[in-house]
């Protein structure tokens, strides 16, 4: 079911025709057993599975043996896969030096893009990506990291020491712990809390060719380490229309303060002479809801419940805005709906994470996604280099006088 395919690479090969795609909004770059979206319908799966029983009955290590292998773990293969990570959370401490080279309000992003591509100059054997064993080792490394290179990022930036990993505690408690203990105070769990960072890692673990996934893989098409592709993937994360847009969402809620001037940033939004657009609202894919920002409203709910937040300014302010933007024609004629980004920022706020670390943790929620389609690609007898063509409208040939 879905649109209609068709395969053009015999007429490439003819030289004779190709597509002009900007945006590649109706080109398939590849063939992935992945995740699944259908965007009229409001269906994301991970592997077969609907998000919504993921996201309930599951855990974010689950998720990500998921993701990398095809199937959930039975409990024994749980343990070893927890084991493993657990035995890659340390970073080199040649590689924890790296931090004290950037300035202390360096973004975290700007951080993480040198430090995750530093990997590659650690783990010489990765450079073999022919090797299938070296490729699941660095997805090892990266999923086991990548919470210890985002904890160390905030630290540095406020200043505090670095607070190394605690392997006695789960992925997601640990992750926690590195970003809230100090040396003078133990970060104490709490399950709610814990429980709304694991769901906002499943969350945001994979969704298909989007544009950071779709860098990776074209980095990795030309044979570059996976440190590399995952350090391009960060960056392109980076960017407001897609993994910044959590933190650009808590900005503009910030900005707009009051219930009262939603309706001047709604006009605004409409407004075809002004740039602004509503942050958190609209998605290449879904034309109908996210999926994704259902679950996510619910955990809001539950965490600023939990907090005893629930009266909190921020969370109000979104839920209006949410309900007059959904009753507005143009948001409804263009099939604008928010997305996982409008709730994630109100649920880290919440948590006690600073908005300049929001795109950090998508990033660290993303990494089982972009390696795990890495793998595949690599594994793709099929997957040639990716190189564009273009449609050149430059002048035509002529002579230096
Ligand atoms: N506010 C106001 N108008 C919007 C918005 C918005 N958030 N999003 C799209 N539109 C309008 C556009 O102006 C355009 O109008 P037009 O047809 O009159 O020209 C129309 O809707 C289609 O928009 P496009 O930009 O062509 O749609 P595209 O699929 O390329 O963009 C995107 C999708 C980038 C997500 C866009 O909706 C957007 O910029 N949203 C805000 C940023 C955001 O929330 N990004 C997070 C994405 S989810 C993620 O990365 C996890």
């Amino acid at each position: 079911e879905g649109p209609d395919v068709v395969d053009i690479r015999s007429l490439y090969a003819k030289g004779d025709v190709f597509t002009y795609d900007p945006g590649f909004v109706s080109t398939a770059s590849s063939k992935s057993a992945i995740t699944f979206i259908d965007g009229d319908q409001g269906v994301l799966l991970y592997r077969g599975y609907p998000i919504e029983q993921l996201a309930t009955r599951c855990d974010f290590m689950e998720v990500c043996h998921l993701l990398l292998n095809g199937e959930l773990p039975t409990p024994d293969q749980k343990q070893q896969f927890v084991q493993t990570i657990k035995n890659h959370t340390m970073l080199h401490e040649q590689l924890v030096k790296f931090f004290s080279g950037f300035r202390r309000d360096a973004h975290p992003m700007a951080v993480m893009v040198g430090v995750v591509g530093a990997l590659s100059a650690f783990y010489h054997e990765a450079m073999d990506i022919s090797d299938a064993l070296h490729r699941e080792q660095s997805a090892f490394r990266l999923i086991a990291k990548l919470p210890t290179i985002t904890a160390m990022a905030y630290k540095y930036n406020i200043g505090q020491p670095f607070i190394y990993p605690r392997n006695d505690l789960d992925y997601t408690e640990n992750f926690l712990h590195m970003m809230f203990a100090t040396p003078a105070e133990k970060y104490e769990p709490n399950a709610v809390i814990a429980r709304a960072m694991d769901r906002i890692l499943i969350l945001h673990a994979d969704h298909e060719q989007n544009a950071s996934t779709s860098t990776v893989r074209l980095a990795g098409s030309s044979g570059a380490n996976p440190f590399a592709c995952i350090s391009a993937g960060i960056a392109c994360l980076w960017g407001p229309a897609h993994g910044g847009a959590n933190e650009a969402c808590l900005n503009m809620l910030e900005e707009i303060g009051d219930i009262s001037r939603i309706n001047e940033y709604i006009k605004r939004a409409k407004d075809k002479n002004d740039p602004f657009r509503l942050m958190g609202f609209g998605h290449r894919v879904y034309k109908n809801f996210d999926p994704r920002a259902n679950l996510m409203r619910e955990t809001c709910h539950e965490v600023l419940n939990e907090l005893g937040l629930h009266n909190d300014r921020l969370f109000k302010l979104a839920l209006e805005l949410e309900r007059i933007a959904l009753e507005d024609d143009y948001f409804i004629s263009k099939k604008l709906y928010p997305n996982v980004d409008f709730y994630s920022g109100i649920v880290q706020r919440a948590l006690g994470i600073p908005t300049s670390m929001f795109t950090s943790i998508f990033a660290m929620a993303r990494t089982v996604g972009w390696v795990a389609q890495w793998n595949e690609m690599i594994s793709d007898p099929e997957q040639k280099i990716g190189r564009p063509r273009q449609l050149y409208v430059g002048t035509p040939r002529r002579d230096v006088p």
